[in-house]
């Protein structure tokens, strides 16, 4: 059931992928979930254990990581590569590298020109997903001969775009736009939201908070706890003048909009955001969440689905739930399809 033509592309069960999450999403939950019959991104920090500048460094844990999912599953999976803007290039394409003499079957690429590596990729024979946030970028992805379309809406976790469109209206127009098959991302956390997808058009899923409120998930258990306990209107988004991200509310976003509504230079947001010195050493106020557990100034980054999830569970039962969910949505669609019929 709901085994889409994308799922017999990319070899998965069931429509659902986790997205990635930079260091968050590591081998042990991407191959969690594929095993499970999903398709699990590996995110393109996995496995860090301090910093880095040294794209060699990088290469070498993101080799060590796709080797470790290998281990662990032979089912098909996914790796995420940001392509960078400028100097930044020298890592994208050291990773890009990799990707390739790995054999890694799928790629998610995401911020940045999808002219980039999609032919070379594909011309290694890898399918090509690129994940954006507006029609125009849906359409620029597909005559760059990208596979796939992952079309994030401002639902969502983490970043998203300036464009700031929510998922439903993103996902329907973008399927309307492209030929190419679309997957949903941005507060879907469980069958009632994949179905939602379906019905929009596109052909799966990509949930990333409900794969953060997992046993595997490598963040720490404040964050856990408090996608558990949010509600609606749990999480804010900020930034604005910088590069837009969804995270819960608390004390550093509400400083932070203070700020930028009373009129701060770019320079002095990005100066206050820097200005965090938690934990006795120099660590970014995202790390100082997701890694330290700080709900108060930390960027802790999840999306409005995060009302919805009660439980941390493994991701194999995330995976079955919101399968079982999804039939027994269906079943009630058709049942009040027949007795409009009577
Ligand atoms: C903590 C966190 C980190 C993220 N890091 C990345 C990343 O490294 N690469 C990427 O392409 N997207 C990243 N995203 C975006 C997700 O891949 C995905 O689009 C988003 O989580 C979907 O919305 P949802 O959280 O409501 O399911 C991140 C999201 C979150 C919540």
């Amino acid at each position: 059931m709901f085994h889409t033509e994308l799922c017999r592309k990319i070899g998965m069960t069931y429509p659902i992928a986790q997205a990635p999450m930079n260091w968050a999403t590591d081998k042990n939950l991407v191959a969690a979930v594929s095993n499970a019959g999903g398709l699990g991104v590996l995110g393109p920090n996995a496995g860090i254990s301090k910093p880095t500048k040294d794209p060699e460094l990088m290469a070498a844990r993101l080799k060590d990581q796709i080797r470790g999912i290998r281990e662990k599953t032979s089912k098909p999976f996914a790796v995420n590569i940001p392509i960078g803007r400028g100097h930044r290039r020298i890592y994208s394409d050291r990773l890009i590298d990799v990707v390739i003499d790995e054999d890694v079957p799928i790629v998610v690429t995401v911020t940045g020109s999808p002219q980039i590596y999609t032919e070379r990729l594909k011309r290694a024979g890898i399918i090509v997903i690129h994940a954006i946030s507006s029609v125009y970028h849906a359409k620029k992805a597909e005559a760059c001969g990208v596979d796939i379309v992952v079309a994030e809406g401002y639902d969502g976790g983490g970043h998203s775009g300036f464009d700031q469109i929510p998922t439903a209206s993103l996902v329907s127009q973008v399927v309307q736009n492209v030929k190419i098959p679309v997957v949903a991302a941005g507060g879907i956390v469980d069958g009632n939201g994949l179905i939602a997808a379906l019905a929009l058009g596109a052909q799966a899923v990509y949930m990333g908070t409900r794969f953060m409120a997992t046993k595997e998930c490598p963040i720490h258990s404040n964050v856990k706890q408090a996608i558990v306990t949010a509600k609606d209107n749990s999480t804010v988004s900020w930034g604005k003048k910088i590069e837009i991200a969804r995270s819960l509310k608390n004390q550093f976003t509400e400083k932070y909009n203070e700020l930028e509504l009373a009129g701060f230079s770019l320079e002095e947001l990005k100066q206050f955001i820097r200005n965090y010195h938690k934990f006795g050493y120099e660590i970014g106020r995202r790390p100082g969440a997701l890694k330290f557990g700080d709900l108060e100034d930390g960027e802790v980054f999840f999306g409005t689905g995060a009302g919805q999830i009660k439980e941390i569970s493994p991701a194999k039962e995330v995976i079955i739930l919101t399968m079982h969910q999804a039939k027994e949505k269906l079943e009630r669609l058709n049942q009040l399809s027949l007795m409009s019929k009577k």
